[in-house]
């Protein structure tokens, strides 16, 4: 996969080139390359903000810089059957999911425009709308200063999806937010620390037991730290047992989805 960040701080994008990531890019499985916006600004301070129309608080980002920075970006893609996403960091996005990081696995090329300030002129998107598929993607409901924490969150969700970057790929099966919940406990050695000891089903070797203990684990978690990813999900994965701890929980269902009662 080819990444593309455009950025006024591509220092910023820096930890990406480290561990996994990193590891992947010599592998050539990523390739990452990071744009300084004040690149593509001309003027003596290379401004890339200016004041808001209408008025108001604060700086919003210009439009000739990005859209100079992204034709650079569209230039250097190689000719894409498909227009190329873009994905703008926003906390007016969509909410980036590990579906989402799925589903952007799966692209050929992404391209993040970090925006900072208040953000980028409205015009930049419209523009863009009409050669990439332009998406904001939001972190969570709260504001960071920038993009660029947000796309290091993003790069590394996608990029340790990529076929080979992590070693094995089965500790991507079992993860949080694979299944829709969350995921067990885990425990190593020793086996007693502090007067704490691991669960006593964990030593048994019985490889069905431990499974059906996992499973019961995630769902009392997920019940317990996010009811909503329970409410209203499909059930028809959940099998006999995974219903009765469900029921104990609260959780009931109804035309094929949970519900609580
Ligand atoms: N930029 C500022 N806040 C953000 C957020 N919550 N998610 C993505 N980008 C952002």
């Amino acid at each position: 996969m080819r990444i593309d960040v455009v950025s006024i701080f591509p220092e910023y994008l820096a930890p990406l080139k480290l561990s996994l990531l990193g590891r992947a890019q010599e592998d050539g499985l990523l390739q990452l390359d990071v744009h300084d916006l004040r690149d593509f600004a001309f003027d003596r301070h290379r401004t890339v903000d200016d004041t808001p129309y209408g008025g108001g608080a604060g700086m919003v980002m210009k439009p000739e810089p990005w859209g100079l920075a992204l034709e650079a970006v569209l230039a250097s893609l190689e000719a894409a059957e498909r227009r190329p996403t873009l994905i703008v960091p926003s906390p007016a996005g969509e909410v980036f999911t590990q579906a989402l990081a799925y589903e952007l696995a799966e692209e050929p090329t992404l391209t993040f425009a970090c925006g900072r300030y208040e953000g980028i002129d409205e015009r930049v998107l419209e523009w863009a709308g009409e050669r990439f598929r332009v998406r904001p993607v939001s972190l969570g409901d709260y504001v960071l200063n920038g993009g660029e924490v947000a796309v290091m969150a993003m790069v590394e969700a996608i990029g340790r999806l990529l076929p080979g970057v992590v070693g094995n790929p089965e500790s991507l099966v079992e993860e949080s937010h694979s299944d829709g919940l969350l995921e067990y406990p885990v425990y190593t050695k020793p086996s007693s620390w502090r007067g704490h000891d691991v669960p006593e089903v964990l030593l048994s070797g019985n490889h069905g037991l431990i499974a059906r203990w996992r499973r019961e684990q995630q769902l009392r978690r997920t019940a317990g730290r996010r009811p909503e990813l329970l409410v209203g999900a499909d059930a028809s994965g959940f099998g006999r047992e995974e219903r009765a701890v469900l029921a104990e929980l609260g959780y009931d269902v109804v035309d094929g989805r949970l519900e609580r009662h």
